[in-house]
């Protein structure tokens, strides 16, 4: 199966203003990450707020620059790309929001934005594009005289079906979705949901789908990668991952989320403390302050993201856990 995205230590530090005549200090808010997403696969991403979620969804869509690390789309370098090459790998990776109104114009009618990337990208005529418009709206499940609506006559979850049918109105290979069911309502999230899904099956799309909900993300995943301040904590397959969380904070995310079969050898586990100041990271492991099962080695040294077993995890204990 082809890979249509791959990222190689991907990383995106911001510089902020600690304060009038104070040096600025340097978040590092993407430190190194790296996976491989394949055609017609799920790749979800989770963590908890502040780990780096939305700055990893703006590196992969191309809405900003890595600080460092390199980013290939369907095979094609996005770093030293030309500006023409670079329009291009940009049609091929497509976002939505949590929020439709950030990706729809309230002052233009649904038809025609559904239309624009068509106008813009095809040389398809009139009469075409409209025909397009009209079969893609009929798969999000909207009807024709929808067409010459504005966003605001919509609900929440018509708005999110407008998004992702826009996003795909060019069969990107690769979707990058952030948050796009929080925002909704629990009872219709999973036809929203459903509808993700029916797209890829049929365009084969690589998703990169970033939630905090867990079950919503045992829903979608095939892999899931989990963050932590910025880095990876544990990476794998889902199933493994679920079964068997071996990095203690994939544990504890765990614990957090409700399920119908409580495992009674798993104890559960809870997150102690706040999130570090990202500001001034741990030293160490970045979790050893809110881990139950940190040692001095923790807080000395930084845990390898490495392979162990089926996945890669950022424990220093991991291989214990198996
Ligand atoms: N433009 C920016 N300038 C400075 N710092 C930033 C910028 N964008 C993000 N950050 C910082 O980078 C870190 C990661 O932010 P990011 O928005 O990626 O988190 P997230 O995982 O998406 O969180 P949430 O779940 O709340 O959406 C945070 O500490 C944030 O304050
Ligand atoms: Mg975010």
């Amino acid at each position: 199966m082809s890979v249509v995205l791959s990222a190689r230590e991907l990383t995106r530090h911001y510089e902020v203003s600690t304060g009038l005549f104070k040096p600025h200090a340097l978040v590092r808010a993407l430190n190194g990450v790296s996976f491989e997403l394949h055609a017609g696969k799920t790749l979800a991403v989770v963590g908890e707020s502040g780990c780096g979620k939305s700055t990893l969804a703006r590196a992969l869509t191309l809405i900003e620059e890595p600080t460092a690390g390199s980013l290939q789309i369907a095979g094609t370098e996005v770093t030293g790309a030309s500006k023409a090459q670079r329009k291009q790998l940009r049609r091929e990776v497509q976002m939505v929001f949590q929020s439709p109104y950030a990706s729809l114009n309230p002052r233009q009618k649904v038809g025609d934005q559904l239309a624009e990337p068509l106008l813009i990208n095809t040389s398809l005529s009139r009469t075409e594009r409209r025909a397009k418009v009209q079969a893609m709206m009929q798969q999000v499940g909207l009807r024709p005289e929808h067409y010459h609506r504005y966003p605001h006559m919509f609900s929440g979850g018509q708005r999110q079906r407008i998004a992702l049918a826009r996003a795909m109105m060019l069969q990107p290979k690769v979707l990058v979705a952030d948050e796009p069911t929080s925002a909704l309502d629990v009872s219709i999230q999973a036809q929203v949901l459903n509808l993700f899904m029916d797209l890829q099956a049929q365009y084969q799309t690589g998703y990169v789908f970033i939630s905090h909900n867990l079950a919503v993300v045992r829903h979608v995943a095939d892999d899931v990668l989990v963050m932590y301040l910025g880095r990876p904590a544990e990476m794998g397959p889902k199933e493994d991952i679920y079964a068997n969380p071996l990095h203690p904070y994939t544990r504890a995310l765990l614990s957090a989320t409700p399920t119908l079969k409580p495992n009674p050898d798993k104890p559960k586990i809870k997150i102690a403390g706040e999130l570090p100041n990202p500001l001034n990271p741990p030293s160490g492991c970045a979790f050893h302050k809110r881990c139950p099962y940190a040692t001095e080695r923790c807080s000395a040294e930084e845990p390898a993201f490495r392979q162990v077993g089926t996945r890669q995890v950022a424990c220093h204990y991991a291989e214990q856990f198996v």
